[in-house]
């Protein structure tokens, strides 16, 4: 698979694309990182240009652009597809694929073998596994096949049915212990960086003071390396109350519905499209007198 790049402005200068170790470096150093989910190349574009340093093809897919109600049901080719459009994209972030449910609890052949795809066949230059201390040998397995990895632990999505719901996790002393242990499991089993989801302030920070590479918070309080949100989320294009930590920035389901609603009453008005907006020809094809808009 070719790193195909979207064309860049006229003029501007190639950014440099931001590596695994550019962000392994960011502990502790340098400004927070900044990542959002991207499942489509025009956000991949606008994100990327937009200086996103790491844009993630979430499995939250599921949930935000094919109308599952979990992540479970995603596949590895709907997170390939969409990857592949992503990375026609994206230039400048880093950008990691998630790997969907029972792309990887099946076995270490097949992890490695779908893991394997998300780089050689839809170009992205990491993957993000959902799980703690139980995934770290797998960690290792695709360290060793050259495949750099992302953990994720707290609320993770995928562990909905054992969890009993999308909730908060590590609030007990016992269970936000665990998480830390989760952590740094993760941490000498390999992985660049840390996703920290769904947890109290105070855990996000013991986690983030605990391992030497970043954290990137979703939900997780202000004390991580980073922070990342959904896109959705982000612009206002999800369905239902937001999470707390779920700032929204733009209200692009008013923008949208709005232009869709302008839209209508032009063509319903004869107003669209104008004489400027049409093509012309010769006569016989051409405008006869008094041919206008009805
Ligand atoms: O799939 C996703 O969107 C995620 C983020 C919440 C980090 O894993």
């Amino acid at each position: 698979m070719s790193r195909e790049a979207a064309p860049a402005p006229p003029g501007s200068p190639a950014p440099r694309p931001i590596t695994v170790p550019d962000i392994r470096a960011r502990k502790g150093a340098g400004p927070k990182i900044v990542m959002l989910t991207a499942y489509d190349h025009p956000a991949a574009r606008i994100l990327d240009a937009a200086g996103v340093d790491i844009l993630l093809v979430g499995d939250s897919l599921g949930n935000n652009v094919l109308g599952y109600d979990s992540t479970l049901p995603v596949t590895m080719e709907e997170m390939l597809h969409h990857t592949r459009a992503v990375r026609r994209g994206t230039r400048h972030a880093l950008l990691v694929a998630d790997m969907p449910y029972m792309s990887f609890q099946t076995g270490r052949r097949d992890a490695l073998r779908n893991a394997g795809r998300f780089l050689k066949e839809g170009g992205a230059a990491a993957v993000k596994v959902e799980g703690g201390r139980k995934r770290a040998s797998l960690v290792r397995s695709l360290l060793d096949a050259e495949i750099p990895v992302m953990g994720h632990v707290g609320l993770t999505p995928q562990s909905v049915n054992v969890m009993g719901g999308y909730r908060v996790q590590g609030k007990r002393l016992d269970e936000a212990r665990a998480l830390v242990e989760d952590a740094v499991a993760l941490e000498e089993a390999g992985v660049f960086a840390i996703v920290l989801e769904g947890v109290p302030e105070g855990v996000g920070r013991a986690v983030t003071e605990a391992v030497g590479v970043p954290t990137v918070g979703i939900g997780a309080g202000r004390f991580c390396d980073g922070q990342v949100l959904v896109f959705h989320d982000l612009v206002g294009l999800s369905e239902g109350p937001l999470p707390r930590f779920a700032r929204r920035y733009a209200d692009l389901d008013l923008a949208i519905a709005s232009a869709a609603r302008r839209f209508g009453d032009d063509v319903r008005a004869g107003a669209f499209p104008s004489e400027s907006e049409v093509y012309t020809a010769p006569q016989p094809f051409g405008p006869k007198a008094g041919s206008g808009a009805r």
